[in-house]
């Protein structure tokens, strides 16, 4: 349960224009937003660039070295030759991290399959804005700072952000329902406002006990000590063998990353305890690839319309060169079906418990992540979950309401940064590292 420090919802008057940096999992994206004089309303210019594979097991150098790259790119190819001001920059940095202020983050530990040495432990914002400075945009200067000095790019983190608050704070921006943001995706988590006098980590700051803050969750990390949720023995492969074992417990039964391969782990279970019981005399040998099978696989199993299920047999020749026989096929049907339930229920579980905790009766949650927008079925299982765990009589209608989300690394991130700032302007520090150096950016 981490403070973010976004101390209340956009009022939908935020204006201005930020730079939102996304690093999720698979590509980096640079936005530039401007939230526009019309209530709620906003224009945005975004390129996204591919993550490279091997970066994510790289050194904390190259990780910074390429966000830089980025951002330089975006600097040049939109604002080339101009002078800019320093533009406030949303860093959304969706892995666990302890925020002491609201521009500063300790990355807890990596999750979702990353692990790059030396960031673990280290406050992130420091080494991305010392990197920043150093870059020299040739031959266009970009930034000619108020001392005439030519160097470094026109941009300053004004808040560290999770994706799921950044969630919560783009759709409470359109729909005042909104109380709860999740990503259902790679990895999973939550987040939603608390009061300030319900958090014993605030108390020594003597803030307004009726002062709202947004609280990550990070309930990805549930249960990691393996003694509230059932495990099956491919869940404990999958934390024996990950580069964390130990951690992220709740993730590794719900998240995107590891559907395909629980999957895959179970057939090869079938295969080694009951020889010649599926897939007989054929090369099971592509299917022996960890991690090969990701939730998309899983995903087009379950969404097959035929009867006899050829796309199944289709995708299996495809992807693993086996031919599985028509009752094999329904028995991949019914285990994709039951890993895919599974996530969505155990998924709903989280969303109940922040409602049971803060007496939410009904609202609005806003979702967003691969297995929410994509995953078949997961959206309609997970409402039926919902209605059993909060005891919904059968003609009522749906009370919490999960709906897709507003881009909350996009335009969230950018109105956490414009709420950041109204605060600097107000003189409201709680949370705020430094007042001078952030009164630059207004
Ligand atoms: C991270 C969270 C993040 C979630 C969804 C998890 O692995 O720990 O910080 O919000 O993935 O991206």
């Amino acid at each position: 349960m981490n403070v973010t420090w976004v101390m209340g919802f956009p009022d939908g008057n935020e204006q201005g224009t930020y730079l939102a940096l996304d690093m999720g999992g698979t590509n980096l994206r640079v936005c530039e937003i401007t939230l526009t004089k019309e209530k709620g309303a906003f224009d945005i210019t975004q390129s996204k660039y591919k993550m490279p594979e091997e970066l994510r097991t790289g050194t904390a150098e190259e990780l910074w070295e390429y966000i830089a790259d980025c951002l330089q790119q975006f600097i040049e190819t939109h604002h080339g030759g101009q002078e800019l001001a320093k533009l406030p920059l949303g860093f959304t940095f969706s892995y666990p991290a302890t925020q002491e202020y609201v521009d500063h983050g300790i990355l807890q530990r990596w999750t979702k399959g990353f692990d790059i040495d030396g960031v673990e432990g280290q406050d992130v914002v420091p080494p991305l804005e010392a990197i920043l400075k150093k870059r020299v945009c040739i031959p266009i200067i970009l930034y000619r700072h108020r001392t005439n000095q030519l160097q470094g790019l026109p941009i300053k983190v004004a808040a560290l952000i999770n994706d799921t608050t950044g969630t919560l704070i783009a759709s409470a921006y359109t729909d005042t329902d909104m109380k709860i943001g999740c990503i259902f995706g790679t990895g999973v988590n939550a987040a939603y406002m608390e009061n300030v006098g319900s958090v014993p980590k605030l108390a020594h700051m003597n803030l307004p006990a009726d002062m709202p803050v947004a609280i990550n969750c990070e309930y990805g990390a549930f249960d990691n000590e393996h003694i509230v949720l059932p495990l099956t023995k491919y869940d404990e492969i999958i934390d024996r063998d990950s580069p964390r074992p130990g951690q992220q417990a709740f993730e590794k039964m719900t998240a995107g990353l590891y559907l395909g391969e629980i999957f895959r782990l179970a057939l090869i279970d079938l295969l080694e305890t009951n020889p010649g019981l599926i897939f007989n005399n054929q090369d099971v040998s592509k299917l022996r690839k960890p991690y090969l099978l990701d939730a998309s696989f899983l995903a087009a199993i379950e969404e097959d319309p035929y009867e006899n299920l050829s796309e199944t047999l289709e995708l299996f020749e495809r992807t693993l060169s086996i031919r599985p026989t028509f009752p094999e096929l329904e028995m991949l049907r019914c285990l994709a079906e039951l890993i895919g339930t599974r996530a969505a229920r155990l998924s709903a579980c989280g969303v109940a418990a922040i409602c049971t905790k803060k007496n939410i009766d009904s609202c609005h949650v806003g979702a967003d992540g691969s297995v929410f927008t994509k995953y078949p079925h997961f959206k309609a299982r997970g409402a039926q979950a919902l209605r059993e765990i909060l005891n919904w009589a059968p003609n009522e209608k749906d009370k919490v309401e999960i709906l897709a989300a507003e881009d909350g690394s996009g335009v969230g991130a950018a109105l956490i940064a414009a709420l950041t700032l109204k605060r600097v302007k107000a003189g409201n520090l709680a949370g705020i590292r430094n007042m001078e150096d952030m009164k630059t950016l207004l």
